[in-house]
């Protein structure tokens, strides 16, 4: 058996900054913290602060008063921020800045009068985040046909915005819609799916024709990591998500010769390497690691966090 394994695969930019913008908050608070949501959408990520002390919350009302309180990767809505200062708690925004860009986005489409069509899944923190700027102003929608049920005046002024998380090629079908439709409508100044999303959903689509299977390591709340997953079943192969070694199943590998295992951007790369070594014990199996595409991205803590190690 041969194991391809993608690369870029695993912790993206933004993961890591929120990742260590939690564990400098317990070095310099201790670990009876909290934070708004999970952290990033990783099980193992989360159980492992969850060990250390620190308490995930999805109510801000949860919070006791005057605590320090992180807010996670995917970003939180003004009325979240609003609640935060009322109980008088100590915030440090771990939100990607890449999920900040589109929050900003919306605020100034908003302001300008557009209506803002906002592409994307519902329920996902990130879009919850998102609508929270502009409630009255965004209109969320998933698919093509949800496209073909608005109702705007030909002349109104319309924009979109996107998830950072979504399969680059759903979300072009959107976008085609939407512009067949509402010709006027203003795309944003940068695309909003962001550079991780991008080049993991690339890799898998330059390799997935030499696998058999498809292993993406990420837990089931992971947005970036369905799409990767869908794009294995899109391509006709067999793909699973799973969040460990723990949960692969001996008939998935039954006639495969090639596998190609991947990592959602949430997902830390001991995972996979156990994994790995779990299907190299068990069947054999010759690796190939193959680059797609360099990243060199990173981003710098919160600057409110950056202030308190200087103090
Ligand atoms: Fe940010 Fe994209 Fe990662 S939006 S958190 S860099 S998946």
């Amino acid at each position: 058996m041969q194991i391809l394994v993608a690369n870029p695969r695993g912790f993206c930019a933004g993961v890591n900054m929120a990742i260590d913008c939690l564990e400098e908050c317990i070095r310099i608070f201790g670990p009876n913290i909290y934070v708004y949501h999970e952290i990033v959408h990783n099980k193992y990520v989360v159980d492992r602060f969850t060990r250390e002390g620190v308490t995930f919350v999805d109510a801000i009302s949860e919070v006791p008063r005057g605590s320090v309180l992180l807010y996670s990767a995917h970003g939180v809505s003004p009325a979240v921020r609003e609640e935060a200062r009322e109980r008088d708690l100590r915030t440090i925004d771990a939100t990607c800045p890449l999920v900040t860009k589109v929050h900003i986005e919306a605020v100034r489409y908003a302001q300008q009068g557009y209506n803002i069509i906002l592409i994307g899944h519902e329920g996902h923190d990130e879009v919850i985040g998102t609508m929270g700027e502009a409630p009255e102003s965004i209109t969320l929608v998933e698919s093509p046909e949800e496209v073909d049920t608005l109702s705007f005046p030909p002349d109104a002024k319309i924009a979109y915005l996107t998830q950072t998380t979504l399969s680059v090629e759903e979300a072009n079908a959107v976008i085609e819609r939407l512009v067949s439709r509402f010709p006027q409508i203003v795309r944003p100044p940068k695309e909003d799916i962001c550079y991780a999303t991008t080049n993991r959903q690339h890799a898998v689509r330059t390799l997935i024709d030499r696998a058999d299977l498809l292993l993406v390591l990420g837990s089931q709340n992971s947005s970036n990591s369905r799409r990767l997953m869908e794009i294995g079943q899109s391509a006709g192969k067999s793909a699973f998500l799973i969040d460990g070694k723990h949960e692969m199943q001996p008939e998935w590998f039954e006639g495969v010769e090639t596998v190609l295992v991947t990592a959602g951007a949430s997902a830390p790369e001991v995972v996979v390497q156990e994994c790995i070594d779990e299907i190299t014990e068990r069947y054999g199996a010759t690796l190939e690691e193959v680059t797609t595409r360099e990243e060199h991205v990173t981003f710098p803590l919160p600057k409110e966090l950056r202030k308190l190690q200087q103090a």
